[in-house]
Order: C-alpha cells, then structure tokens, then sequence
C-alpha cells in the first residue's frame, strides 16, 4: 500500500521562519506519523509547473535557523490569475484546475500553504474546488486576521529595531534628523513596535494619515529645547493627510501589483526644508526580511507547524493554525482570507508610546 502524503508550500514574500516550518511539518509528518512530504517550489509557481520534490527527514536537518525557504517562494504566482500568451496577447488565466490534477495525481490528503493573506486566499480558492488545505500564518507585516501574531514579524521586528539604534547614535552626532521607513504594507505594527523599541520621536502609521505640519513641529521643538536631533519611523505605507501612498514599484503580472516605498523621501525633503535642520532618509527594505530567525520565530514556526500536521492527522481540513492568548487553536480558513490586520487606533502600544511623548504626526484622541 502506498504512504499517506502530504504536500507543502511557502507563499508570498520569504521571512525567517520558513525553513523552520518546513522542518517542524516534514520531521512530524515522517516520524510521527509515517508519511511522505511533497514540498513545492516557489510557492503556488511550483505546482502551475508540475515542478516539485520529496522531502525526506534528512533534508530538512540542521535548517531550522536558516533564514529563506529551502523551497523557495513566490509573491506573484496565483493559480486563477496566472499570466499566459506574451506582448499585446498576454492575460491572466485560470489555471486552477492544473494544480487540482496535481494534487490528485500525487496522492495528497492535504496542502499545507505557509503564507499571508494571498496564500490564505488562493489556499481557500483551492479548497472550495475540493483540496483539503491547512494554513500556516507567516509575514513580517503581522497583518493576519484571527492569530495573534505570525511568525517572521518578531525577526523583522528586531532587524529595524538594531537599524533605529544604530541610526540614533549617529543622528545625535551630527545633530540632525533620521527618517527611517519599514515594511508593513498597509498594517503598521513594525513601525509601530520597531519605534516603540527604538525610542522614535515620530511614528507615522498607514492607519493615521500625518499633518506634516505636526511633524515639523515636534522636531523643531525637539531642537529648541535641546535635543538637537530625532528619529521619524515612516511606515511604508504612511501618507499625508488628504494626500496619496507612494509606489516605487508598479508590477504588471501579477493581481496585487502595487508595492508600497519612497513615502520618506518626500517627508524628508519637506521636514528639511521647513525646519532648517539636515535630514538623512533611510528606506530598510528587504533587510528586514532577511536573515536567521529569533528564538520566538523558530519556536512559532515549530509549534504552528507540528499544530498543522496534527490537523492533517484529524482531518481538520480548510483551516489555519493561529496563536490566540498563549493557545495555539485552529481558525476556518475563510476568516483569514482577502482581509488584513490592522493597527486600531486604541491599541495599548498606542497609548503607551503617547504617554512617553511619542508623536504620531496627527491629532488623536484616545
Ligand atoms: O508582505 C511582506 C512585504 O515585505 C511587505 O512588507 C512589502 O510591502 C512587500 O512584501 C515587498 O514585496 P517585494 O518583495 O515584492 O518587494
């Protein structure tokens, strides 16, 4: 008789963790109960292509602190909008019912899809066709709905965290003002908590839309009264009050193509400008995703992975694991999908980085 398989993919943009899920699912999978793991490559890019491989135990050893995916990923692929046909005869097509025959044809009794909300989203869409899928939440956007963290966010967190120190001491040197801008998309927990962490002056949030004007203020206060020099943390995807997010990227295959950055270039020419004190710019980037995961990573991506198998052995298909309070518990998988997490207004985190003096670069009233 043939052995029971499972098959796995990570989807979206890469984080630290993923390595460690892959581990955390084929060592379970294989040792604790008996069966075989068809890893994906390239996210959901790997099973359009048919192009796939065995993992045993042995592959996956020693790869729990590597940052990346040993499958590698994907943040464009999507098997009903792939893009077919080239120049002026080029469209997105649906090509779901391919990744339907593969999955048959393997023999899988289930899809893990380690991912954010797109993953999320595609794996639902693949459920509603008749694949059993189980959901892993990773990105370092933290913007999952129904868990209370992902697992890559706490390694990001700590890559802009070191950024903003180092920045802090220079920017006192030379007396002047260092706008630093992270990921998050349109959730800004890493702004928020990086520059929490990191003791910024200004933390400019998608979720509140800035005055500039508030901004220039708090940092020639700041300068008056001594402190010569301050830290902006922009969120990527901050914008002004009755103005518009920036773009540095317009990307034309895939269905989420705008990819959000540049926004602190522009408040850095304009804080210049009306403060007269020197600004630098600073946009992180992909640093934040790169990289070994933390201790809070490795375990998250170890305990949501062993959580996803032991759905696979109950048979508790269409869900995803999450981590709700200190219990790791299993969400349908159509709460999580095309919706995202975002900063509320009242957060406790908020409230607190207001009762230290932290600007948010616009009235609030909480
Ligand atoms: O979702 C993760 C993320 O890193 C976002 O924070 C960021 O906006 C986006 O992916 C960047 O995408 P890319 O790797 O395609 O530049």
């Amino acid at each position: 008789m043939s052995k029971r398989r499972v098959g796995i993919l990570t989807g979206g943009g890469d984080c630290p963790g993923l390595n460690a899920v892959i581990r955390g699912v084929t060592k379970s999978a294989v040792g604790k109960y008996g069966m075989e793991v068809v890893g994906f490559y390239d996210g959901f890019q790997g099973m359009i292509e048919e192009r796939f491989t065995m993992l045993r135990a042995d592959d996956v050893s020693g790869i729990l602190t590597h940052g990346g995916t040993i499958l590698g990923a994907s943040n464009k692929a999507n098997p009903f909008a792939h893009p077919v046909g080239s120049g002026e005869n080029r469209q997105l097509a649906d090509v779901s019912d391919k990744c339907m025959s593969l999955y048959q044809d393997l023999g899988l009794e289930a899809l893990i899809c380690v991912g954010g909300d797109g993953t999320m989203t595609i794996g639902g869409k693949l459920a509603a066709l008749g694949a059993n899928i189980v959901g892993v939440p990773k990105t370092i956007d933290n913007d999952l709905m129904e868990t209370d963290v992902t697992f890559g966010f706490d390694s990001a967190r700590l890559a802009a965290t070191e950024a903003i120190d180092r920045l802090h001491s220079t920017a006192q040197s030379h007396h002047r003002v260092m706008i630093i801008e992270v990921m998050g998309r349109n959730a800004g927990w890493l702004a928020l908590e990086s520059g929490v962490a990191g003791g910024g002056d200004v933390i400019l949030l998608p979720e509140l839309p800035y005055d500039i004007d508030e901004v220039v203020s708090v940092v020639r206060k700041r300068s008056r009264f001594g402190k010569k020099f301050s830290i902006v943390v922009v969120s990527e995807g901050a914008r002004p009050q009755g103005g518009k997010q920036v773009y540095r990227e317009i990307a034309d295959d895939t269905t989420e193509p705008k990819r959000l950055g540049g926004i602190s270039r522009e408040i850095g020419e304009i804080l210049e400008e009306r403060s007269s004190i020197e600004c630098r710019v600073t946009i992180l980037g992909h640093l934040q995703r790169g990289g070994t995961p933390t201790p809070l990573d490795r375990i998250l991506a170890t305990q949501f992975s062993v959580s996803a198998m032991e759905l696979v052995a109950e048979g508790k298909y269409n869900h995803m694991v999450a981590l709700q309070g200190n219990r790791y518990v299993a969400v349908p998988i159509e709460k999580v999908m095309g919706v995202q997490r975002v900063v509320p207004l009242d957060a406790p985190l908020m409230k607190a980085a207001l009762a230290v003096g932290t600007s948010f670069g616009a009235e609030i009233a909480i």
